[in-house]
């Protein structure tokens, strides 16, 4: 295999995260309220989307640069029609060894089965409380606990061979109340469950550090189900940070992008699901790929993986360990003035 192309960091290029659709069936309002994605907002409308030729192009081209990880990601990607015919296609990509989803799981309970019949390796759940009204609270008032927890076990039964996970946001005051049962739930079902740090993502959500609960501060909540010791990361760069019960029974992960940034190991490409590249979940401008493959005369693979290595290349981004050293400029707040437009979370997909 060619040598991986690495960024000005040094990283090299190893995920690919693909979003398929900015829609979604829920509004959590840390990443899209209600009243910031109206009736009136402007979705992609579904010929601006890249189709699954496209997709699968451009997913083979990152291969041959260095990606083995892919990962479907939204808005919501179930709402995407016909999903497992592209799950069928990515799966069969020669040096693809993970194909993953993250979804919110409304709509699991339906698809799980065709979803790992077509290939998929393994499924990320994201649920934020098991009680009805946190949940809703969470989850913009749309959707329910209980429709979540079906299609966790659904995904269960599928028995996809990468296994299934959990993620949840913990919001202080709104959640915390939650981790405790979120990790039994994990332990007693043998899901992993991963509690993410409320992040400033996008300009829509009205981000405020008091409501991040740190990652050790969720560590002790989870620990009210009996003692936690370190796991070793499954790969260099993992985002979450594994704990296992001392009983062998059940394991977390922290994902702390706030208190302890982990953007030294950051070697995820995003692409959006209207085909522009980002090097990052905080970026303000991306790289339209879509205008290659759509031009008068379509590049070709040679012209576009050239693209793709220029454009990891020069990647330079670290905004969590700027922000982390104050050094970020915050668009929500900076002067009051809205900076030029940082991705939202619907768009890029987490
Ligand atoms: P595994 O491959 O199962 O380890 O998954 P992952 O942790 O790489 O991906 P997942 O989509 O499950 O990530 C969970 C959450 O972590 C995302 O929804 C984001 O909130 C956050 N996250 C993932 N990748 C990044 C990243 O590169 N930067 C930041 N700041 N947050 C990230
Ligand atoms: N901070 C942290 N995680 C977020 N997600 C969406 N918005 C945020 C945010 N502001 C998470 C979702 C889901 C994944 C796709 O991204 O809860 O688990
Ligand atoms: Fe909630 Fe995920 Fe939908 Fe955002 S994309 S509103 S986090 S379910
Ligand atoms: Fe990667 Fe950007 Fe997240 Fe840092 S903030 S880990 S560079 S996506």
């Amino acid at each position: 295999a060619a040598p991986p192309v690495l960024d000005q960091l040094g990283r090299p290029l190893r995920d690919l995260r693909i979003s398929v659709m900015d829609r979604c069936n829920l509004r959590c309002p840390y990443c899209m309220p209600e009243e910031k994605f109206g009736p009136s907002y402007r979705f992609l409308p579904p010929a601006e989307r890249l189709d699954f030729d496209e997709v699968t192009r451009l997913a083979r081209l990152a291969v041959s640069l260095g990606v083995s990880k892919i990962r479907l990601t939204g808005g919501e990607p179930l709402l995407r029609p016909h999903l497992p015919q592209l799950v069928g296609r990515l799966a069969v990509l020669e040096g693809v060894r993970d194909l993953a989803l993250t979804t919110n799981g409304v709509l699991l309970a339906r698809q799980a089965k065709a979803l790992r019949q077509a290939g998929l390796s393994r499924v990320t759940v994201s649920l934020d409380a098991l009680d009805d009204g946190v949940f809703a609270a969470m989850s913009g008032h749309r959707g329910a606990a209980a429709t979540v927890v079906a299609g966790l076990e659904a995904a269960l039964e599928a028995g996809f061979p990468g296994g299934v996970k959990l993620n949840s946001v913990v919001r202080r005051g709104v959640n915390e109340g939650e981790v405790v049962k979120l990790a039994r739930w994990g332990r007693d079902h043998g899901v992993p469950v991963r509690f993410i740090e409320y992040m400033d993502a996008g300009t829509r959500n009205g981000w405020n550090r008091a409501e991040v609960v740190p990652a050790l501060e969720i560590k002790r909540l989870a620990e009210q189900l009996g003692p936690l010791e370190p796991l070793v990361p499954a790969y260099r760069g993992e985002v979450a940070r594994r704990w296992r019960y001392k009983d062998g029974q059940g394991e977390i992960g922290l994902i702390s992008s706030v208190t302890q940034p982990f953007c030294s190991g950051c070697t995820r490409m995003r692409l959006s699901s209207d085909g522009k590249l980002y090097g990052c979940l905080f970026a303000t401008k991306g790289v339209d790929v879509r205008a290659l493959l759509r031009a008068p005369t379509p590049a070709t693979d040679e012209a576009i993986v050239a693209v793709l290595a220029r454009f990891w290349g020069a990647r330079t981004d670290r905004y969590s360990e700027l922000r982390g050293q104050g050094r970020a400029q915050d668009p929500q707040t900076a002067d009051g003035v809205a900076a030029p437009g940082r991705i939202e979370m619907n768009y890029i997909g987490g």
